[in-house]
């Protein structure tokens, strides 16, 4: 079949050598390098010092395991204890997924290729006037974290995933052929996204959406993220929204000192939410972070995205865990889980383990972190802003790439001073 031919040829090009004897199947073929999921439905990678679980459905990450400074291995991902959860029809946070073909917001659901407008699937903010919404969330109500993917290859420390995504779903133009590969190794989890738009021009922009809390929810203190700290070296900038979190054009200066300052230096997140700036910071009623931050490093010369510093680290005093993140993607988003309210269950295994009953088992409001590395959000509603050659492909063009390095680490600074 056509379509199959074409994922062959695209895995024989894209991926590692290794991968491409699986990608024409359909049925039986390929025992040998596709393994079974767990009980679950989670399929497993590991290496030194790293394990992490992962499910078709959105080609989501469902566990991270890591030591904290103490030995004990913690499960520092929010999710769900198996895979047939994850598809909660009533329930769909895109938890760990690959959200697509568009993450993030476009506003009133509607952009332009030139000088054709496309309308899209809405599905956030309903109103009475726009009861399907009145812009469209990280692709519509099918987007591709609501599709399984295909398992096109798995090797002990790595897993490839595909997807088709036909011309006109979603309303979106043109066919668009994704593999989204996660590996481990040395206390670090690799990831990279290709794309390629086969058929006409279109908008890609991919992400991945995973909840954190470097706790692992064990912190016997706190169930909250609010004592993490985040430091985005590069980013004194970020992206003006309005009241439903929609770019109005506007790049926001971070002024030293200011709520949304995380460059200047290393700052707990709950450090400023007390201050009257920070009501309102992520939308209508909404106190705390839900901010696209720009990553700005070109100034400084050349860079080499692996090896010229992350874009973003974040550190745990009580279990001590760090993760540096580094990545190729020029904007930064931060959400640290302000809708939350206590209705998601921790996971079973792996997390919570505190001694402390006041705290309850569940993840509460500020209690995680979404950490999005992606390009400039709804940059196809601002063309002024100059992001089409991140933001349009189409056939005969450079293919989309996201690449990204989530590194681990022990930094023990901090322990020991809130007990
Ligand atoms: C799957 O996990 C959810 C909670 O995450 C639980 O309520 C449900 O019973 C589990 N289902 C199976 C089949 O284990
Ligand atoms: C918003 O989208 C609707 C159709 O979905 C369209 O009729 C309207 O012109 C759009 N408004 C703007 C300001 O683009
Ligand atoms: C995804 O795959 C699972 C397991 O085969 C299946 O139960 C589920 O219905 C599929 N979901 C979708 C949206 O296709
Ligand atoms: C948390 O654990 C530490 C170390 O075991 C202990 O000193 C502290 O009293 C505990 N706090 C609570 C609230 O249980
Ligand atoms: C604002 O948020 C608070 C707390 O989240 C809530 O109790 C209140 O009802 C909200 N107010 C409005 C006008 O939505
Ligand atoms: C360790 O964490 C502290 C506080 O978050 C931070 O200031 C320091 O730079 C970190 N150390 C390293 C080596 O990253």
């Amino acid at each position: 079949m056509r379509v199959n031919t074409r994922l062959a040829a695209l895995g024989a090009l894209l991926l590692p050598a290794a991968s491409a004897q699986s990608s024409g199947g359909t049925g039986s073929s390929t025992a040998t390098s596709i393994k079974a999921p767990d009980e679950n439905g989670f399929y497993w990678i590991s290496s030194e010092g790293i394990k992490a679980a992962f499910i078709p459905y959105g080609a989501s990450i469902t566990k991270l395991l890591i030591k904290d400074q103490y030995g004990i291995e913690r499960d520092i991902i929010v999710g769900w204890d198996n895979a047939t959860a994850y598809e909660n029809p009533d329930v769909h946070p895109h938890l760990g997924s690959v959200p697509g073909r568009y993450a993030n917001r476009i506003k009133n659901s509607t952009f332009e290729i030139d000088g054709e407008t496309y309308h899209v699937e809405p599905n956030e903010n309903e109103t009475p006037e726009a009861p399907q919404g009145a812009n469209t969330l990280h692709g519509g109500p099918n987007g591709w974290d609501y599709r399984n993917f295909t398992v096109v290859s798995k090797t002990e420390d790595s897993i490839t995933f595909s997807i088709v995504d036909p011309d006109g779903e979603q309303g979106f133009p043109g066919e668009v052929i994704s593999y989204v590969t996660y590996t481990v190794h040395d206390c670090t989890w690799d990831i990279k996204m290709v794309a390629i738009a086969t058929t006409k021009k279109t908008p890609i922009m991919l992400s991945s959406h995973a909840y954190w809390n470097l706790d692992g929810f064990g912190n016997n203190e706190t169930n909250t993220v609010l004592d993490h700290t985040l430091y985005m070296p590069y980013s004194g900038q970020r992206v003006g929204v309005d009241n439903i979190l929609i770019p109005t054009g506007d790049i926001l200066a971070n002024e030293r000192g200011s709520v949304n300052d995380f460059w200047s230096a290393p700052k707990q997140i709950g450090a400023d939410l007390d201050k009257p700036e920070a009501q309102g910071n992520c939308g209508f009623n909404c106190t705390g972070y839900d901010n696209c931050w720009l990553v700005n490093r070109a100034q400084n010369g050349p860079y080499d995205w692996r090896t010229s510093g992350p874009v973003a680290t974040v550190h745990s005093p009580w279990s001590g865990i760090q993760l540096d993140i580094y990545t190729d993607q020029d904007a930064f988003q931060v959400y640290s889980c302000n809708g939350q309210d206590g209705s998601w269950p921790i996971k079973s295994e792996n997390q919570g383990q505190s001694d402390n009953p006041e705290l309850r088992p569940v993840v509460e409001k500020y209690g995680c972190v979404v950490l999005e590395v992606q390009d400039w959000i709804d940059a196809i509603n601002h063309p002024e802003w100059q992001r089409e050659s991140r933001q349009i492909f189409g056939p005969g063009g450079d293919p989309y790439v996201l690449q990204a390095s989530y590194v681990f680490s022990i930094n023990s600074t901090g322990t020991g001073t809130s007990s």
